[in-house]
C-alpha cells in the first residue's frame, strides 16, 4: 500500500499528526513539496515538534526519510532539525536527500525582503519563492552540486553577478562572496552530504521491492500555485499530481490518497477566506483550536468549514479517503456552521472560482447543524462519539461523496480513531 497524505484548505491541517501516526508502519516517509514554509506539528512519545523540512519518517529507526526533488531546502533549518531531532531519538534520522532538490540561499530571503513579498503577499520569509523561480530560470542550486564544490561554485559565481546586475544598490547582494556562501552551506550541511542522492531512483526502487511508502505533503491544496488562489499561493504544487510530476513517480503506483482537513478553516498570510468570522467567534476558534503558525508564530485567520473548497480540493486530488481533524475545538458551541455554496453577484454558485478577485467576493451560504455540549478529546471509539458529531460527520461525507476515515479529536496520536 502505498499512501499520500494531503492537505486541503490552506495548509495547517494536521498532516503532521496524522503522517506521524500512519508512519509507523512506513518503510520509506517522502516530503514531496515546499520546504521551510511548513511547520508540521508531532507529538511523539509526549514530546511536541514542530518539523519544517523532515517527514515524519524520521521518528522511527527503520524507516527512510526522504527530502525528494519536489523540495527546496535550507540546509541550515535542515541541520538543526537533524540535530535536534538526533538528540530526542538518541538515534540519527536515516535521510535520503534528493541531489536535484533546490537549496535556499541566504540571497533568496534577502530577495524575498528586497522585493516586499513578504509583506504583500504575506509569505513565511523563508525563501520559498525566489528559490523556486531560480529552478525555473535554470540558476539554482541543487543539493547535489555540494559533492561537487568545483561546480557549484561556479554557478554560485553566475547567480551572483546577474544578482549584482539587478540589486546594484542592495548593499547586502553586492557584497555576497561566492566563496564564502559555498564554505557556509558546506558545513551546515557537514554530516549530511552522504545522505545526497538519487532519492526517484530509491523510491522506484522501494516501489519494485513492494515497500511500505508514503508521502507526506506540505501546505495544503488551496495555496498550490496552479489551482489555488493565485497570486496568494505558495510556489509549489502541494496536490496529487505535484508529487508525480515533482519526482517523477507513476501516479498509479500511490493507491491511497488520503485528505486531511480541519472541522473549520484557518488560514495565515494574505488572500481571500471567504468563510472568515470576526471578533469573538474568531478568537473563541483560535484560542482553543491553539491557531497561531508553527513557523512563523503568526495568528491564523479562522472560520466555518467551507465544503465549496473541501469538494474542489478532494476532486484535485482524486482523493480515497478523509482525515477530520480538530473536531474536538468545536465541542461547546450550540450550533455549527457549514458552508454548502457561496452567493457571486446575486447567484448562488458550488463551484470554487479559480481567481482570486472572484473568491473574494464570495459570501458564503451556511447551513446550521446541532453543536455538542460535552468535551469529546478523551474519547477513543467512535461509536461513543455524541450523535451530533457523527452527523456533522455524516453531512460531510454525503456532501463531498468520499469516506471519512480517520477521525481525530486531540493533537496527540492516541486521540484519533480508525474508521475502516
Ligand atoms: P500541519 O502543518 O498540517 O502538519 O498542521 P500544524 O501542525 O501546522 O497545525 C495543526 C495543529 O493542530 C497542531 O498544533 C497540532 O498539534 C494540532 N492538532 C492536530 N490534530 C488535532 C486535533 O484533532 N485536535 C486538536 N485540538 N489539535 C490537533
Ligand atoms: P504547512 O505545511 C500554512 C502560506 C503563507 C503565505 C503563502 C505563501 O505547515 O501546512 P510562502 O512562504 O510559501 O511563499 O508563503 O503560503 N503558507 C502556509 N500556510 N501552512 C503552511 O505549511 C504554509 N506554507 C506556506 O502563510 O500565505
Ligand atoms: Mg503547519
Amino acid at each position: 500500500m502505498t499512501t499520500a497524505v494531503l492537505g486541503l484548505q490552506w495548509g495547517d491541517e494536521g498532516k503532521g499528526k496524522i503522517t506521524h501516526l500512519l508512519a509507523k508502519d512506513a518503510d520509506m516517509v517522502v516530503r514531496f513539496n515546499g520546504g521551510p514554509n511548513a511547520g508540521h506539528t508531532v507529538i511523539d512519545r509526549g514530546v511536541k515538534f514542530g518539523t519544517h523540512l523532515i517527514p515524519a519518517g524520521a521518528f522511527y529507526p527503520n524507516t527512510t526519510s526522504v527530502l525528494s526533488s519536489g523540495m527546496v531546502i535550507d540546509l541550515k533549518i535542515l541541520r538543526e532539525e537533524w540535530d535536534m531531532l538526533s538528540q530526542h531519538l538518541g538515534w540519527q534520522p536515516r535521510l535520503l536527500i534528493a541531489e536535484n532538490a533546490h537549496i535556499i540561499m541566504p540571497y533568496h530571503r534577502e530577495l524575498e525582503e528586497l522585493e516586499g513579498s513578504g509583506k504583500h503577499f504575506g509569505t513565511t520569509r523563508r525563501g520559498i519563492a525566489p528559490t523556486y523561480r531560480d529552478k525555473a530560470a535554470k540558476v539554482g542550486i541543487r543539493a547535489g552540486d555540494l559533492l561537487h564544490p568545483d561546480i557549484a561554485s561556479q554557478r554560485l559565481k553566475l547567480r551572483l553577478a546577474l544578482l549584482n546586475r539587478e540589486w546594484p544598490d542592495s548593499q547586502g547582494i553586492q557584497s555576497l562572496d561566492a566563496g564564502v556562501l559555498l564554505e557556509e552551506q558546506l558545513s551546515f550541511a557537514g554530516p549530511l552530504l552522504p545522505f545526497i542522492g538519487d532519492a526517484t531512483e530509491a523510491i522506484h526502487q522501494a516501489f519494485d521491492s513492494d515497500l511500505n511508502v508514503m508521502f507526506e505533503g506540505a501546505q495544503g491544496t488551496l495555496l498550490d500555485v496552479d489551482h489555488g488562489s493565485y497570486p496568494f499561493v505558495t510556489s509549489s504544487s502541494t496536490t496529487f499530481a505535484g508529487l508525480g510530476n515533482s519526482i517523477g513517480i507513476p501516479m498509479p503506483r500511490v493507491d491511497r490518497r488520503l485528505g486531511v482537513f480541519k472541522a473549520y478553516m484557518t488560514r495565515v498570510g494574505v488572500g481571500p477566506f471567504p468563510t472568515r468570522v470576526s471578533g469573538e467567534l474568531e478568537e473563541r476558534l483560535r484560542t482553543i483550536g491553539g491557531e497561531f503558525g508553527v513557523t512563523t508564530g503568526r495568528p491564523r485567520e479562522c472560520g466555518w468549514l467551507d465544503l465549496v473548497a473541501l469538494r474542489y480540493a478532494i476532486q484535485l486530488n482524486g482523493c480515497t479517503g478523509l482525515a477530520i481533524t480538530k473536531l474536538d475545538v468545536l465541542s461547546g458551541f450550540d450550533e455549527i456552521s457549514v458552508c454548502r455554496s457561496y452567493r457571486l453577484n446575486g447567484k448562488s454558485i458550488e463551484k470554487f472560482p479559480l481567481a482570486a478577485e472572484l473568491l473574494e467576493k464570495c459570501e458564503p451560504e451556511y447551513e446550521t447543524v446541532s453543536g455538542w455540549g460535552d468535551p469529546i478529546s478523551e474519547v477513543r471509539d467512535s461509536a461513543e462519539l455524541p450523535k451530533q458529531v457523527m452527523e456533522f460527520v455524516a453531512l460531510i461525507e454525503r456532501d463531498v461523496g468520499v469516506p471519512v476515515e480517520i477521525i481525530s479529536v486531540g493533537p496527540e496520536p492516541e486521540a484519533t480513531m480508525m474508521r475502516k
